[in-house]
Order: C-alpha cells, then structure tokens, then sequence
C-alpha cells in the first residue's frame, strides 16, 4: 500500500515537473507570447506623451488652450455612470456629422474616430450614445465616422480603416482612432488622442480578464497619427473574414521600424459588448507570412473601393461603401 501511493504520487510529481520544463521551454523559446509584463506610460507622463495636433479650421478661435492635467489626475472609472447609458446629454452640442469641440477653450488635440460597421444595430446604438458622452468631458475636437460595408462579400475590417483614414484626412483629421463598435472605455483618462507612436488602447480588455494575451495585439482599439497610417501604406485590403488584420497591421509598423506603445493598465480597461464569434478567414495565417512582402503593393495606395453614399447623421458621419 504504502509502495503504492509512493508511486503513485511520484508519477504526479514527474507529470507536474515535465508540464514545468515545457512551459519554460516554451516561454524562453517565444517570450512575446505571454505578457503578463508590458512597458507602459504610466499617468504622470501621458500628457507629455500626446502630440498637440488640430485640424486647421479650429486652431487660434479661442484664446484659453483646455486643460487635460485635471482629466489624467481624476481618471475615474466611468462605465458605471448610468447617465452615459441612457441618452446622449446636452445632444445640441453635437454637430451634424458627430463632430465636436469645447466652447469654453480651445482643444488641444483633433482626432477621427473611425468606426467600420455592419449590422450591429444595437451594439452601434450602445456606442454612439456612451462614446459621445464619455469624448466630450475629454475636452477634445473630435468626429466619429462610421464606414459601413454595404455589400454581402465577408466583412473587411482593415479595408474600411483604408477608406475611413482618407475620409478623414480629406476633413484634415491629424489623429486617427481606429476602433470596433463593440468596445468601451471604462476610465475617462484614456485620451482619445495620438502618441508619438501608434498605441494600443484597449490592452486591459474584459474579455482577455484584464490581461493582455501577447504583446503584439494591436487590435480592437489604436491610435495612429494620420501621416504614420499613410507612412505604412495603411493596412492590408486583403483580409476578408475575421482575424489576422491587426496582426498584419503590427508587422507593417515593426518592418518600418516603428514601435507601439501603451497607457497604464488603470487608464486602458474596456469592456466588450458581447456577440457570437464571426467565422475566421482560412486565409489569415498565410497572408500574415508575407505581411512585410506585401506591405508597399497593397494599402492605401491599392485601394479600390465604391462610395454609395455619404450622410450627415446627427452623431456620426456615415460612409456607405461597397468594397
Ligand atoms: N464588425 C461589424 N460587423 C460584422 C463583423 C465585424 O460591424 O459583421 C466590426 C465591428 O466594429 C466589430 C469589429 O468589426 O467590433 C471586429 O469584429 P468582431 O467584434 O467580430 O471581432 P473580435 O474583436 O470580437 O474578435
Ligand atoms: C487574430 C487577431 C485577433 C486576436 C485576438 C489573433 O489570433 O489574428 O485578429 O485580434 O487573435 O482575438
Ligand atoms: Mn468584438
């Protein structure tokens, strides 16, 4: 008896020490696979980190610059406000296009929320009316664009981003935010501005826990200035169906030498509205291969697309196109 159970927990502890020796072989082997450690700017030193950048039609029309110091100091956590659910607030403040900026002073900072979009009513209907209250106490100019796929072909994500960026760049926006319908920041201090460097937004994302599942997610929400989106030749236009994207997205920055970066955790949470799973592209994992090959042949500078129509909604710029 006693042979016995001294075997049978060696056989157990042999099982735990092998299950050890693999995950270390695995994470000294692919390191950026786990990051339960990243580099991130923490609150003190955001502000200094976003670049003052304004569309020209609004700079010098009020003499007081706002002041952000306050907003980063308080980041408080504002998912809980029942008020930023229910109604779009003081909704005349808004104009056609949801484009907005503070009267009291001048902003700082200018960006293009570009949103790509198709059929997800109820989820796009949580966005508008959470997002608009949650930008305006931000203090910024910003207009959201919602690039909406008209046709029936697979939904095409990094396409839409191409043709938002140039919708945007046409009404001179010099940040660009590209982001899903479904996701909401929880902390009021994550600045819906740019970085010198493109950033990862959404890194503290309920739907991972919290946690970010590997270093090089550059998916869900980013910030990237206008003429670095352009630098890189935009994103793929290839990627029909879900996944792969924003991989694609992150080898095109790191083959031009361009690093991401991040807020602290307590600035990036967001939650993710929920939805069943979009059927992956068979394709995505092929193409990522040759991601770095591909980059200066197909972007923005391939991108084809037909624009059905353009409409000034009252709290968004809507894009109807065919791809
Ligand atoms: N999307 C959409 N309609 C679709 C598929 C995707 O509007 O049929 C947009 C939407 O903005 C969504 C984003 O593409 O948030 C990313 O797709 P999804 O949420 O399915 O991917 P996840 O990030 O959840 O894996
Ligand atoms: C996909 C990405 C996706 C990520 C997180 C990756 O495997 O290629 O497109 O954003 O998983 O879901
Ligand atoms: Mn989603």
């Amino acid at each position: 008896m006693f042979v016995r159970l001294w075997h049978r927990s060696f056989y157990i502890h042999d099982l735990l020490a092998i299950g050890l020796l693999i995950t270390l072989i695995v994470y000294l082997a692919l390191p950026f696979r786990f990051a339960s450690h990243y580099e991130y700017i923490d609150g003190s030193r955001i502000e200094a980190a976003l670049i003052p950048q304004v569309t020209r039609n609004i700079s010098l029309q009020e003499v007081f610059e706002c002041r952000y110091v306050e907003i980063l100091e308080e980041n408080r956590f504002v998912y809980n406000l029942a008020h930023y659910h229910e109604a779009v607030h003081r909704q005349e403040e808004i104009r056609p296009g949801g484009e907005f900026r503070p009267e009291q002073c001048q902003a700082r900072y200018s960006t293009a929320i570009i949103v790509p979009y198709r059929q997800r009513e109820e989820q796009l209907h949580a966005f508008l009316t959470y997002m608009h209250n949650y930008l305006r106490q931000q203090l910024i100019h910003y207009r959201i664009f919602l690039i909406e796929q008209f046709d029936h072909k697979p939904f095409n994500r990094a396409m839409l981003f191409n043709i938002g960026a140039q919708v945007a760049a046409e009404y001179g926006f010099p940040c660009l935010v590209l982001h899903d319908v479904d996701l909401l920041p929880l902390n009021s201090g994550q600045m819906y501005a740019c970085t010198e460097l493109p950033r990862h937004m959404c890194s503290a994302l309920d739907h991972w826990r919290f946690r970010l599942p590997y270093r090089g997610l550059f998916g869900g929400v980013v910030s990237i200035n206008t003429v670095q989106f352009q630098q890189i030749n935009g994103m793929s236009n290839l990627y029909h169906g879900w996944g792969g994207e924003d991989d694609d997205l992150y080898e095109r920055l790191l083959a031009m030498g361009i690093d991401i970066c991040r807020f602290a955790p307590e600035f990036s949470e967001y939650t993710m509205l929920k939805h069943k799973p979009e059927r992956p592209n068979e394709n995505r994992v092929a193409l990522l291969r040759a991601a770095a090959l591909r980059q200066h042949s197909d972007g923005l500078n391939s991108l084809v697309y037909k624009e059905v129509e353009r409409r000034m909604h009252s709290l968004f710029t809507h894009v109807l196109v065919e791809t």
